[in-house]
């Protein structure tokens, strides 16, 4: 195990670093293809994605924040409605089927139960536009679907889903552009813009990754908290849901993610100085809403860790700390901002000396109910 592991301590800190790596690749596989085209997703794609009128994305744990970030995207870019569920509660409700609507599966493993049960009730109700954005070549939902894009992560071992979960925004990015692209929403212009976002995405994630040395002084202030809350708005608010996700899962603190906007509708009432409170403020339409959010919390005592941007003017002071991502990297923002908060869980695991790849009570791939 030690020769796998290289340098790294833990295989999750290993996948975390090869970040850069496995988006350059899944981003290789793309242009591979000749960039967004349809062909991209398999050879039916053309006739599945034409008439799509809305999209129905089914996952689990960290698949379904790529999910709920995704559903920003696809919104903007591809001008179609979407729905994000949690498989295990899509299944049990009385969905109402349509035809026009591409239903989606996000799955690192592709065995992952109630995903699987969650696109046969789909398949039941007459929806047979099916797409699988998954890891694991021939596992049972690609296999299940008409059309697949493959991330190219390679192998995730660690339990707490890292390069898998970068991996598939950007799949799920380049569906809502070749979406758009379908229904004459995206020029040749905007193609060429987004193309090149990818292309820069695997630096401006090393650049995120080059921060770990600050990151890890933060986790030292966490470690001996019982309690931490994260904020964040727009595309981020998925990110500040899957920060609070890694963390709980591997350093057993207790974590919650919220909307930003949320605050004065409940956990403004537990702030107070020991409750570490995470904000994901980059700098976007919704920058001065979360600055209003972040006088609210300082108003009550609690201490702020701001990840932020070059472009956005934050700058620390008393009781609010800041780490900024050297670029500003637009539209993909939300995959560079997922690099700090797994940094953070994973230092803050390693500060409590928890069983870091194979947390308690958690299995990589639960194919029971
Ligand atoms: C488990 C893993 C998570 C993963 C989730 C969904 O809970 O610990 O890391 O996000 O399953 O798994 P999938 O393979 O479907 O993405």
């Amino acid at each position: 195990a030690s020769l796998e592991l290289g340098p790294y301590r833990h295989f999750m800190q290993k996948e975390i670093h090869e970040q850069p790596r496995a988006i350059a690749d899944t981003v290789e596989g793309i242009l591979d293809a000749g960039g967004f085209d349809a062909a991209l997703f398999g050879k039916d794609a053309d006739a599945v994605l034409a008439d799509v009128a809305s999209v129905q994305i089914l996952a689990c744990g960290t698949s379904y924040y790529a999910g709920l970030t995704a559903r920003y995207w696809i919104e903007a870019i591809a001008g179609l409605p979407c729905a994000v569920d949690i498989a295990s509660e899509y299944r049990y409700r009385s969905v109402v089927g349509n035809p026009k609507q591409l239903v989606v599966t996000i799955s690192q493993s592709g065995e992952t139960l109630d995903t699987m049960e969650a696109l046969k009730y789909a398949k039941a109700q007459g929806q047979d536009k099916t797409l699988s954005i998954c890891n694991v070549p021939e596992s049972a939902l690609p296999r299940a679907s008409k059309l697949v894009l493959h991330t190219r992560a390679g192998a995730e071992i660690g339990v707490a889903s890292t390069k898998a979960f970068t991996t598939q925004l950007v799949a799920l990015f380049t569906l809502a552009v070749t979406l758009g692209k379908l229904r004459g929403r995206v020029d040749t212009a905007q193609q060429a813009d987004f193309l090149n976002a990818l292309r820069h995405l695997p630096g401006s994630v090393q650049h995120a990754l080059n921060l770990e040395p600050q990151v890890a002084l933060w986790a030292e202030k966490f470690a001996p908290r019982q309690h931490a809350l994260f904020l964040g708005r727009g595309t981020h608010y998925p990110i500040a849901l899957e920060g609070a996700l890694k963390l709980k899962e591997i350093s057993y603190i207790h974590a919650e993610g919220y909307p930003a906007g949320e605050l004065k509708h409940g956990p403004l009432a537990l702030v107070d100085t020991q409750m570490p409170v995470v904000v994901i403020a980059p700098n976007d339409a919704l920058l001065e809403k979360v600055k209003s959010n972040i006088q609210e919390v300082r108003a009550r005592g609690g201490e702020m860790f701001v990840f932020t941007d070059a472009d956005s003017s934050f700058s620390a002071s008393e009781g609010v700390h800041v780490i900024r991502t050297p670029r500003h990297v637009g539209i993909l923002s939300p995959i560079v901002h997922a690099i700090p908060v797994q940094l953070l869980a994973y230092h803050t695991a390693l500060a409590r000396g928890t069983d870091v790849d194979k947390p308690r009570n958690l299995a990589k791939s639960v194919t029971v109910e």
